[in-house]
């Protein structure tokens, strides 16, 4: 029987391959997906959301917008201002983005969001669901810190929650932050707490899994609309991150996908810490994935990968995408 997931994203061009591999792996099924601000304000992120599920041709899937800004970050005004993540970059005259606010590919859709905001749907889908479901947030937390604020008693039917998030070695928007758990400490903090099973995905695994162009060459011979799209995306992550780092990098982790394939199948996680997890809330660590390293650590509370697959990653999505 198919696995029940709901995806939490902010597409985004590594949301959007996500989604993607999740449409098309017939051991998923997908009962709908929450959009939320983090890669782009919510309005662009639901937009590129509804035309990518048209464009799949599952229009039949149930899109519930989510929240436009943090919690409680930004209330006071003491915090740091949001990181302009999605600052564009000028290369040989060419603006070049890692997200383009319309996902270049998509065709525009007359498919809308549902009328019912994406932290009610949490609350009521979950508390009226006979079978545990398994979520997959792949962006700032904020939707489920609000759900699981407001009705703490839905924990209860939640299979495991799969955080794209976080970093031990590695980060993206601070000294020790990465981008999805620093935008909503404060959001990722109730997700950590609330019981259910938590599996962080950070960049830490994502990093190691990470596509090349010679792998984008592969998907686009899938000679699939999913295969060509997933592989423009990875092109163009490539292109902005080469250009704004520089170097000889030809290769962008591709996040977000790497959670929904650890949903299908976890031996793409080549090694898996069981640690407990903090979120730093303030100064250099806001927004940090802190372990608890002391020789006798508090109680395990998550599992938190380190490594990953390229090779099984690249495949799962070859298989996948190479469906229409
Ligand atoms: C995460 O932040 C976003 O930019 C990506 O979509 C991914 O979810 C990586 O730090
Ligand atoms: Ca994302």
């Amino acid at each position: 029987m198919a696995k029940k997931v709901i995806l939490d994203v902010d597409t985004g061009s590594d949301d959007a391959v996500a989604i993607i591999e999740a449409l098309r792996c017939p051991d998923l099924e997908v009962v709908a997906i929450c959009t939320v601000w983090g890669n782009l304000d919510v309005p662009y992120t639901t937009e590129n959301t509804l035309r990518l599920v048209s464009s799949l041709g599952r229009k039949d899937i149930p899109v519930y917008m989510g929240c436009g800004t943090a919690m409680v970050k930004y209330l006071d005004g003491s915090r740091t201002p949001p990181v302009k993540e999605n600052q564009p970059i000028i290369k040989d005259g060419k603006e070049l983005h890692i997200h383009y606010q319309e996902l270049e590919g998509l065709a525009p859709t007359d498919k809308k969001a549902e009328k019912m905001d994406a932290v009610s749907f949490y609350v009521n889908y979950l508390r009226a669901s006979k079978e545990k479901v398994t979520l997959i947030p792949v962006g700032p937390l904020t939707n489920l810190g609000e759900a699981f604020s407001i009705a703490p008693d839905i924990a209860d039917k939640v299979e495991e929650i799969v955080i794209m998030g976080g970093g031990d070695e590695i980060a993206n928007v601070s000294c020790c932050a990465e981008a999805n758990i620093w935008h909503d400490p404060e959001a990722a903090e109730i997700v950590a707490r609330c019981g259910a099973p938590v599996l962080w995905i950070p960049l830490d695994a994502t990093h190691s899994a990470a596509l090349t162009i010679e792998d984008a060459k592969k998907l686009r011979e899938l000679g699939t609309f999913a295969g060509d799209f997933a592989a423009l995306m990875v092109e163009q992550r490539v292109e902005f991150e080469s250009a704004s780092i520089g170097g000889d990098k030809n290769n962008s982790a591709i996040h977000d996908a790497l959670a929904v394939a650890a949903v299908i199948d976890r031996s793409v996680l080549t090694d898996v810490l069981t640690c407990n997890v903090h979120i730093g809330l303030k100064g250099f660590s806001e927004g940090e994935t802190i372990i608890d390293r002391r020789c006798i650590p508090d109680k395990a509370n998550c599992q938190f990968a380190r490594r990953a697959s390229k090779e099984k990653f690249l495949s799962m999505l070859c298989d996948y995408l190479g469906r229409e």
